[in-house]
């Protein structure tokens, strides 16, 4: 089957910023707990901007930048575990907004936050039934909604924002992924929707534990598969939940810290937004170069896993 390539990126983040000394005013924390635990110095809030709007924001840039028409989309879909609505999809809703014609599958997907990587295989087998040339995938969260302000065990970590890619179909290209999922909800769940019941529900801890072994087993099978080294990986980017967590893993890979790319002190963790953010900001700095080789590797509820292995 043939591999993905990405033509384009875009991202939207709500303008509004809380800083760790925002956070501390809420509870109680402060900017050194917070930043030596986890990496984050600031996350952006919507202040009345809904979830379709970000996902709307990131889905329109990345849509110009690759100069490509609506009717040209074969699939959209949208990874979250924050949608606006139960029904109807935030993906219907970006359909609409753009212009996308009504022969095209739009649909919601929540693999927590490896939501993106579970998108990039799930469009990729639908373009391959389809006619019609590229996807939208869209990660988009917005954590702002169903977080408990009184637990500073969670509130601190996450934040909100959306990243969206126009994918081909290319002969021939460098691809291998591989998903999983553990069927376990006790380590981290989300309860709603709803505001009045929604909340994050964490043991940070076995989180922790289960993310510094998912990377570095993700990122080996990857290479074994594809019978690559690390040493041909120009970029590995991970889920951006803790530093601390990318450290662990990188040193557990004996890779060094600069391959992995890290953007968690100023989103914080976006969940399943986090990975295409963090792509097109270093697509936008120039870092992602044509040719090289890229390894985003995802973890969340579920609990999930996943890992895509490709060229830029
Ligand atoms: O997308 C996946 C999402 N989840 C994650 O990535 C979570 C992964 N886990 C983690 O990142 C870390 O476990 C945390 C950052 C959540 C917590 O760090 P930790 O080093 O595991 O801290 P801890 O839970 O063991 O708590 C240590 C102390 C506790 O106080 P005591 O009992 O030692 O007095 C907590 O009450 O830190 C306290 N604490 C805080 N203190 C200040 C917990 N949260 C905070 C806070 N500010 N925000």
């Amino acid at each position: 089957m043939k591999g993905l390539k990405f033509i384009s990126t875009g991202r939207c983040v709500p303008p509004k910023i809380v800083t760790n000394d925002d956070m501390s005013r809420i509870v109680d924390t402060s900017d050194e707990w917070i930043r030596t635990r986890t990496g984050i110095a600031q996350r952006h809030f919507s202040d009345g901007e809904s979830a379709v709007d970000l996902a709307v924001g990131a889905a329109r840039q990345a849509m110009e930048r690759a100069q490509v028409r609506p009717e040209e989309i074969g699939v959209c879909v949208v990874a979250t575990c924050t949608p606006d609505h139960a029904a109807p999809s935030d993906a219907c809703l970006v359909q609409a907004a753009l212009g996308i014609p009504e022969d095209v599958p739009c649909f919601d997907l929540n693999a927590g936050c490896t939501g993106f990587l579970y998108g990039l295989e799930t469009v990729r087998g639908l373009l391959s039934l389809g006619s019609k040339p590229y996807a939208l995938l869209i990660g988009c969260e917005q954590l702002s909604r169903v977080l408990d302000m009184t637990d500073r065990s969670t509130c601190v970590l996450f934040g909100d924002g959306a990243g969206a890619a126009v994918l081909g179909l290319e002969e021939g290209a460098l691809w291998e992924a591989l998903l999983g999922s553990r069927g376990n909800w006790e380590i981290l769940w989300v309860n709603g929707p709803g505001p009045e019941t929604a909340a994050i529900h964490m043991d940070g801890q076995g989180v922790y534990r289960f993310a510094v072994e998912a990377i570095p087993s993700c990122a080996r099978t990857l290479l074994e598969r594809s019978g690559l080294t690390l040493d041909d990986v120009d970029w590995i980017v991970p889920h951006q939940a803790n530093r601390r967590i990318i450290e662990t893993a990188a040193k557990r890979l004996h890779a060094p810290i600069e391959k992995f790319y890290q953007n968690m002190e100023r989103y914080g963790n976006t969940s399943a937004a986090s990975i295409p953010i963090a792509l097109d900001e270093m697509n936008e700095a120039g870092l992602l170069k044509r040719g090289q080789r890229v390894m985003c590797i995802g973890f969340g509820a579920g609990l999930t896993w996943g890992g895509a292995l490709f060229q830029w």
